[in-house]
């Protein structure tokens, strides 16, 4: 047998519902933030991954999904979404209309990491992006909308590490001082940082070995080096985000693992998830626009793990709405009463009813019992004696009533009485 892809997990009906339920909440938010969706390939040319999220970078030097195509192009799955997503705003010049736009994706990226508890190769990430704007006030509205999406979905327990890394003019005095300060300490460094320290010396700020992590703890901050206007800019998001009384910890070894990112930058953090505990992270990126060929554009945005939400949410931490009982199933007693069972299941169908039919031939009470694990709130059941009768018999499958109506008022009964208030 052919399996699936390691780290590449399949969607099955019974979660499908979690998801959906997820992704709507998410829908209904972002239209209120004024965010509009866009769907944009699974996969771009290599190039502006490469030059959007950084040569140096652990996604383009590792991770990336990069094959040549029949035509000898050489594609890249998406590893993220703001590359794409900033090509799609140059490429259609959707800044034309407004100076602040703002818009979303859903769907798929690709990475080839090593799969463990929270990490996959194929995951799915809600991303939010703000273009066109420079002002902490965009800042604080992402992370304010951020935080809402977490609230709504009734995530409870996680924390906000907000940091600011600076901009071109502050950020290399800051570098060059980390770089002397991890030289002099560069024995007691892992094997991977002694790469990092050459190729992007931040990244040792954030790596997860011990050792490091205690070099790190004595390493000059980024606070210190701050121009003024990053500092103004970073006092500001912070004043806003205490006005709306969103809680943060100011991290400064927040750097994330992309190159993009200029002045502020967050994460939402779980702890109950173990070690791959963030569940969205994000900041600004002044400088992708045109490392990517377009014009100097200031821009901010997010991403969320949904894996990582559906997962806090299993933790136990937020009570799970069972999935209510919707629906109509069509039963029958007895092979002759199939054809009427299947013309009514079908225009129930166009009537916009949840409906279903035993197509398997099964006993009324098998189909009643399957019935009840579709959790459907109402069983008609069609018997050729009923049938000769003129008669159905309409189930509620919740209080176990039931009784008999004319066979030309059932469609009228189950799409005009409220489902919950049938008998
Ligand atoms: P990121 O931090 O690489 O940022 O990913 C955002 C979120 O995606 C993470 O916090 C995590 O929840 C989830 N995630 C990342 N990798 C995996 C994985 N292998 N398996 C499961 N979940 C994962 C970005 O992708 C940026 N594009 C965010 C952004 C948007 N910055 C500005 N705009």
């Amino acid at each position: 047998m052919i399996k699936g892809v390691k780290g590449a997990p399949d969607i099955l009906p019974e979660e499908s519902g979690k998801w959906q339920a997820l992704e709507a909440v998410a829908r209904d938010v972002l239209d209120r933030y004024g965010y509009g969706e866009i769907r944009t390939p699974a996969f771009e040319h290599t190039e502006l991954f490469v030059r959007g999220i950084g040569e140096g970078t652990d996604i383009v030097e590792k991770e990336m999904y990069t094959f040549e195509d029949r035509g000898g192009e050489s594609l890249t799955l998406r590893p993220e979404a703001t590359a794409s997503l900033m090509r799609a705003y140059m490429e259609h010049n959707l800044g034309a209309k407004n100076s602040l736009v703002k818009f979303y994706l859903i769907g798929p990226m690709f990475r080839h990491e090593r799969p463990q508890s929270g990490r996959f190769r194929q995951f799915h990430q809600i991303d939010a992006e703000a273009v066109g704007s420079p002002g902490p006030a965009v800042d604080a509205e992402v992370v304010a909308l951020l935080h809402h999406l977490l609230d709504a979905w009734g995530l409870q327990g996680i924390s906000l590490h907000l940091n600011s890394i600076g901009d071109p003019n502050c950020r290399p005095a800051y570098r060059q001082a980390f770089v002397d300060y991890a030289e002099a300490h560069r024995s007691g460094l892992c094997p991977d940082c002694h790469v990092r320290l050459t190729k992007n010396p931040l990244r040792i700020l954030d790596c997860k070995v011990q050792a490091c992590q205690q070099i790190v703890a004595g390493a000059p901050t980024i606070a210190a080096y701050l121009c003024a206007p990053c500092r103004d800019h970073f006092a500001t998001v912070r004043r806003l985000l205490d006005g709306l009384k969103i809680g943060h910890t100011v991290n400064e070894r927040l750097v994330r693992g992309l190159d993009y990112y200029t002045r502020t930058t967050f994460e939402f953090l779980n702890p109950a998830l173990g070690s791959q505990n963030a569940v969205a992270g994000g900041g600004r990126y002044d400088g992708l626009v045109e490392e990517i060929g377009g014009p100097p554009t200031p821009a901010i945005g997010f991403a969320i793990g949904e894996e990582r939400i559906l997962a806090s949410l299993a933790a136990g931490q937020v009570r799970q709405e069972a999935p209510s009982y919707t629906g109509v199933y069509v039963a029958t007693a007895g092979a002759e009463a199939f054809p009427a069972a299947f013309d009514l299941v079908q225009t129930l169908r166009r009537y916009g009813l949840r409906a279903a039919v035993d197509l398997e031939g099964r006993s009324l009470k098998g189909q009643l019992r399957q019935a009840n694990k579709d959790r459907c709130r109402y069983s008609v059941i069609l018997g050729s004696d009923e049938l000769a009768r003129g008669e159905a018999t309409l189930k509620d499958m919740v209080s176990g009533e039931q009784r008999a109506v004319p066979l030309g008022e059932v469609v009228d009964r189950l799409t005009r009485l409220p489902e919950r208030e049938f008998v």
